[in-house]
């Protein structure tokens, strides 16, 4: 059964009043924003338009997308869904559409436009029967359903900037065994260009690094993990990722307070050495060394952060699966789970190959592919990583990474 919609709307907004154009994405066609009108120098700015739609995210609802069907096919339950910060409601009616046993998907904005615009769209699609639309703050929407009874087996949240206002209403949507789906954009932050913003927002410290960008998606898991665990809820990542400008993470949610602490015991501290790249892993910040076993040097403390595994290797697996047969393994989605899959078991951080060859002041930067083979053949396992295109992750400390770059500048 399908819950009853709430109209909350206070200014009627006519979307058609918008110029939109047609937008063919996966196997939903809708009305979105000619973005071609919000655009400054050449750069097209979603924000920027009335209602929002960006491009670029199709690779990851091409992801979430796989990873939803994966998810169905593991239960048995039909799924519910909350697509809470909806815009066009591209998102959910993607769900709705191609993921397989899905009971009804909620799509909620709290702008008048995107909320009529939603309408528009599930009437283009045919969808009417299973998806909703709503026009609520996604607090108010979440914070009703979060009872007994009336919870979602999948809330996803995908605002503007950081996660956190949603979060605890999100988390407390979910039904025991649900799936939690959480975007983040507010990079500068987490990765630690505003130290104090990530203090304030994710009471952790982020580092500015050469692997900040994990080191931000592990703040931001440890975030999730402690948020649940306040309402005795064990969250554990399925699947997470960071591309271009956002982080995304698939969540599953059970309730029992011992679980929750198990999660908590996952979370740690990490330093970092700004001269020489040494990193160290602890649970407690206080036994770490405040001074380079290397070299020394003061070392960069950044924490509480996630050090569990990013992904549960029997999702990414399926998830992997299901891509390819929805969209084939050109597509750019498919990388990012490969090296995923190929990542997993690596340690929780990584290095460049320019980041090595400045510091250690190289008058040549290796190729990616001639570092990994060296440090293979020293006997290290080497992995590409999906954070960056020059970065590889290895369980060769950083004195044989230098040893590595020496032997492939010498061939
Ligand atoms: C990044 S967009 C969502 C994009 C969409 N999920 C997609 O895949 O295209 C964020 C949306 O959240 C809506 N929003 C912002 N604050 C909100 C709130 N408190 N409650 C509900 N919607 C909100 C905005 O109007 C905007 O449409
Ligand atoms: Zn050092």
């Amino acid at each position: 059964m399908c819950p009853k919609r709430t109209d909350t709307a206070q200014n009627p907004g006519d979307p058609l009043s918008v110029s939109l154009k047609e937008i063919k994405e996966g196997k939903v066609s809708i009305l979105g924003p000619k973005l071609e009108l919000y655009s400054d120098k050449n750069r097209i700015e979603p924000c920027w338009a009335p209602i929002f739609y960006n491009p670029a995210m199709e690779v990851d609802r091409n992801i979430s997308v796989a990873f939803l069907q994966s998810f169905s096919k593991a239960g048995s339950k039909k799924l519910r869904i909350c697509d809470a910060l909806s815009a066009t409601g591209i998102r959910g009616l993607r769900y709705a559409k191609e993921v397989e046993n899905v009971e009804y998907v909620i799509l909620n904005d709290i702008n008048k436009l995107a909320y009529n615009l939603i309408k528009i769209n599930i009437e283009k699609n045919d969808l009417k029967d299973i998806a909703l639309p709503f026009h609520s703050d996604a607090n108010v929407l979440l914070a009703y359903f979060a009872h007994r009874g009336r919870r979602f087996n999948v809330v996803d949240i995908d605002p503007f900037g950081s996660p956190v206002p949603f979060l605890d209403n999100a988390i407390r949507a979910v039904e025991n065994n649900g799936l939690l789906c959480v975007t983040a954009t507010d990079l500068a932050p987490l990765m630690g260009i505003f130290q104090r913003a990530c203090i304030r927002k994710y009471s952790a410290i982020p580092i500015r690094c050469v692997f900040s960008r994990e080191i931000g998606l592990r703040i931001l898991i440890g975030y999730v993990v402690k948020t649940g665990a306040k309402y005795g809820l064990r969250v554990v990542p399925l699947l997470s990722y960071s591309r271009g400008h956002y982080m995304r993470l698939f969540l599953k949610i059970r309730t029992g307070k011992k679980r929750a602490d198990e999660s908590l015991d996952k979370l740690g501290y990490i330093t970092f050495c700004p001269r020489c790249g040494e990193v160290q892993i602890g649970k407690y910040s206080f036994l770490l060394e405040k001074k380079c076993k290397n070299c020394d040097s003061k070392v960069k403390i950044g924490g509480p952060l996630w050090l569990g595994e990013l992904c549960d290797s029997i999702f990414l697996k399926k998830t992997v699966e299901v891509f390819e047969e929805f969209f084939g393994r050109k597509k750019e989605g498919f990388k990012i789970l490969e090296k995923l899959l190929n990542e997993h078991g690596m340690p929780p951080y990584f290095y460049t190959t320019d980041y090595i060859a400045k510091t250690y002041r190289f008058e040549k930067e290796p190729t990616l592919n001639s570092i990994i083979y060296s440090l293979r053949e020293m006997g290290y396992k080497t992995t590409h990583t999906h954070f960056s295109t020059k970065g590889f992750k290895t369980y060769a400390n950083v004195n044989t990474i230098v040893e590595a770059f020496r032997r492939a500048s010498e061939e």
